[in-house]
């Protein structure tokens, strides 16, 4: 299997057994213990404050069309369809794109992505934001792919705003609890006896400093208006958020 494929499967099944504890890892909420509006409130909290950071920083933006990448179960959707006359969220799973219909208002689109973003056109979301997403992937190359990816489907002008650690304590870095998953997996344990009984999951945590970044969005077609220290990583691991926008 190739290792989106892997990566593919590994939210796929977290969607199945636990979706909302796999977008949002509070530890007193896991095995289904959110409660659904709690959990919205936390999308309506986030998206207000990204909202008020784009006026703060005067950005243009044009409130068309917003692509939410990574969208997990659509925790964000109600607070950005105030804002947006349409909103579509992406994501590679099928099970979270279901469970994200299943619990948000029939004017979102969702859409399964799947190991790319070939089937959006170019040139026409005016906004993408992207929260705990980019760090789960693969590796860096991926993280790159899709950037590149981002700048394509953005009209010009558009706005690109995205989180990613910059750094990794080595603690988190040697990452067991996925490590051990993996090796049990591949000797035959189920996802739901790995999870339910051993505590174990397979969500892979990685980062780019946020100068090397800064130079590729650079040299990529985006000016980078603004990158602030945030908090979705939680107090050890440094994380920020990028305010990009697309140059032509
Ligand atoms: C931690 S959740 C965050 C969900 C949502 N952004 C939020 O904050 O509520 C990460 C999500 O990214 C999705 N994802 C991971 N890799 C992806 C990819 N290559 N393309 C699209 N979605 C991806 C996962 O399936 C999962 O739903």
């Amino acid at each position: 299997m190739s290792k989106i494929k892997k990566h593919q499967s590994d939210w796929e099944n977290l969607g199945k057994i636990d979706p909302l504890w796999a977008v949002l890892s509070d530890n007193s909420k896991r095995f289904n213990n959110w409660n659904l509006e709690e959990f919205l409130e936390t999308g309506d909290k986030e998206g207000s404050y990204i909202w008020e950071k784009i006026e703060e920083l005067d950005l243009s933006i044009k409130t068309e069309r917003i692509l939410d990448f990574g969208c997990g179960v659509g925790r964000l959707a109600r607070f950005w369809l105030k804002h947006f006359d349409s909103y579509t969220g992406c994501d590679i799973s099928p099970s979270m794109i279901e469970k994200a219909k299943e619990i948000n208002s029939s004017k979102a689109q969702f859409i399964i992505s799947g190991e790319d973003l070939s089937i959006l056109n170019s040139n026409h979301f005016d906004f993408i934001y992207s929260g705990i997403v980019l760090q789960h992937m693969p590796n860096k190359k991926a993280i790159y792919k899709y950037l590149l990816e981002f700048n394509r489907i953005l009209k010009p002008n558009g706005l690109l705003v995205f989180q990613l650690p910059s750094k990794i304590p080595w603690q988190f870095k040697l990452q067991p609890i996925r490590k051990l998953y993996k090796l049990l997996k591949f000797i035959g344990f189920s996802d739901n006896f790995l999870y339910n009984k051993l505590r174990l999951y397979p969500i892979k945590m990685t980062a780019i400093l946020d100068k090397n970044l800064k130079t590729f969005l650079e040299n990529n077609n985006f000016e980078v208006k603004e990158i602030e220290a945030d908090t979705y990583c939680g107090p050890r691991v440094e994380s920020k958020t990028y305010y990009c926008q697309k140059i032509n």
